[in-house]
């Protein structure tokens, strides 16, 4: 079934979101699914659903910034299933603060969820991928990876560095042979809890940015955006832009260069409370 069935897939971050709804659509054809999260509850109902499918799933709880223990399960998938395909490296959190009263730990926080978690997730199941003779590293950066905004430095930062390393990664695979496809996924502004569960500087009310998120900002639905991950997945593309805000806002820094920066800071200001 449109080159997922039978395939073995790794999902982080599995039990909301983008992450479950990826989970649940390559259930549904046909793979065989390997989910994890820190949040138990959330990965017991994606496993449930995957169950009720009859797709075979492997159930962890996984902390994408705990190193030893990612490569120790990456073994354990591969034990389980026999062979590992892909890898869907999609765990994330979000947070809010201008650079001027962001605290280190925040920035770090980001960084090691968003930047090392995806570096985590790819190296320690590339070797697997590789063995496999037909692998896919799929790696979630952001809209936020492609241009930046005022209070959203640690999350550019990491998205960026995700986009990097991933574009690299794929020209590696190309270059040494590999039978390994990457693809980096931008989405724009997605209907999950990202917002909800995100966490903002002192002084700036989080519960209100969320609701503006939630309001004006997020406008595609998680199980429309995998159809769009797993058709660019498919079609082992580089680079998936997913929802029209995300088409739109790249054709925009395309043609504006560093200008969309002066553009942006206007709008945003607008838009976000302060
Ligand atoms: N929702 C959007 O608008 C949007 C836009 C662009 C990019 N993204 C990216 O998409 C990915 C999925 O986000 P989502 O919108 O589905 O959010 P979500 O909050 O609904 O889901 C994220 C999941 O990641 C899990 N997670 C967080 N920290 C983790 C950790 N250290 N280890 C393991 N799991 C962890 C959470 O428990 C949660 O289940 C993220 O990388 C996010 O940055 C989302």
């Amino acid at each position: 079934m449109e080159g997922f069935a039978g395939k073995v897939v790794v999902v982080t971050g599995a039990g909301s979101g983008i992450g479950q709804a990826l989970a649940i659509e390559l259930g549904r054809r046909g793979a065989k699914v390997a989910i994890s999260d820190v949040d138990t509850d959330g990965l017991a109902v994606t496993e449930e659903k995957l169950k009720a499918i009859g797709a075979p799933v492997k159930a962890d709880r996984l902390d994408v910034t705990e190193r030893e223990a990612f490569l120790l399960y990456a073994d354990a998938v591969k034990a389980h299933f026999g062979k590992v395909n892909q890898i869907y490296n999609n765990a994330g959190i979000a947070f809010t603060g201008d650079v001027e009263i962001s605290q280190f730990k925040d920035i770090e926080r980001v960084m090691d969820v968003d930047f090392w978690g995806v570096v985590n997730g790819t190296k320690a199941f590339l070797p697997h991928l590789i063995e496999s003779g037909d692998g896919h590293v799929v790696n979630v950066s952001s809209l936020f990876g492609i241009f930046a905004m005022p209070g959203q430095s640690a999350y550019n930062a990491a998205k960026f560095a995700v986009r990097g390393f991933t574009e690299s990664l794929r020209q590696e695979m190309l270059a040494k042979n590999h039978p390994v496809a990457v693809t980096c996924v931008h989405p724009g502004g997605i209907k999950t809890a990202i917002a909800r569960n995100a966490t903002a500087a002192e002084g700036l009310d989080a519960k209100e940015i969320a609701q503006v998120f939630d309001k004006k900002l997020a406008n595609t639905t998680p199980e429309r955006a995998a159809k769009i991950i797993l058709e660019a997945v498919r079609k082992k593309k580089a680079r998936v832009l997913v929802g029209p805000d995300a088409k739109v806002l790249d054709v925009v820094v395309r043609l504006t260069g560093s200008g969309y920066q002066r553009l942006f800071q206007g709008v945003v200001s607008r838009v976000l409370p302060t």
